[in-house]
């Protein structure tokens, strides 16, 4: 099983996509809200790049069960019903609700694997469920991190290592590892005893811990909170019927 890391969302097409199993990683906070949702029920969630395309897809689909969601700048968009916080998702009433949700960076991620005939949605919420799933799939690999404008961002960096450790420990003799996943692996080792600290000190931590999130970043570093594995299909995310 070939694992490669994609550190920033480009580059997908080099590995051609179409016989590929991707998990997009957003770790602050897309990939934890989007596990909560659907965790909490959400019928689906429609993941779209811009504001204007969330408010014209809300509109045709009309008004019942249909809640528009999303950020930008970390703060709720004016006139939608939830932000990015993984906590709304988890209070508010979302069963069998269609949530369409645009976020800066992450929906922006998934929006680009468009190509692959796989997508999963990974975040430290749910790494273990992702990485049961990765293993049953046996396919090749590429984990993207959505990044922070289309660069390195350090929290997803350490989310992939940590995938990539525990698929390296569950000691299936056919990986081989791209030289970008042993560097996401030795970023993780080296800070895997407390997750929450590097979310506190990376650069989005730091932001959304001004705008008064500092909740959101312990909801996030929570290892294995949830065994939901978000699965994208012909651009709607729903629950995967388990492969496990
Ligand atoms: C994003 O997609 O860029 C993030 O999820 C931003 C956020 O923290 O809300």
């Amino acid at each position: 099983m070939r694992i490669d890391v994609l550190f920033a969302p480009h580059g997908l097409e080099l590995h051609k996509p179409r016989g590929l199993t991707v998990a997009v990683v957003d770790v602050l906070r897309a990939s934890t809200t989007i596990a909560y949702a659907i965790d909490a029920g959400a019928d689906r969630i429609i993941p779209v790049a811009s504001i204007e395309a969330a408010t014209t897809l809300a509109m045709k689909l009309g008004e019942e069960d249909v809640l528009l969601c999303g950020e930008r700048e970390g703060k709720r968009i004016d006139g939608f019903h939830l932000g990015n916080s993984p906590q709304e998702y988890s209070q508010a009433d979302i069963s069998g609700k269609t949530l369409v949700l645009t976020t800066t960076n992450g929906t922006k991620a998934i929006s680009m694997c468009e190509a692959v005939k796989e997508v999963v949605v990974a975040s430290l919420v749910n790494v273990s469920a992702v990485v049961e799933y990765l293993l049953a799939a046996k396919n090749r690999i590429v984990l993207v991190c959505a990044g922070k404008f289309g660069r390195f961002s350090m929290e997803d960096a350490l989310c992939a290592g940590m995938i990539v450790a525990r698929l390296r420990d569950s000691r299936d003799n056919n990986l081989d590892l791209g030289d970008s996943a042993g560097a996401a692996e030795i970023l993780y080792r080296a800070n895997s005893i407390d997750p929450l600290a590097l979310l506190r000190d990376c650069e989005h931590g730091q932001y959304l811990g001004s705008l008064g999130f500092e909740e959101d970043l312990q909801v996030c570093a929570k290892v294995d909170a949830l065994s939901v594995v978000p699965v994208v299909r012909q651009g709607r995310i729903r629950r995967s019927e388990s492969r496990m």
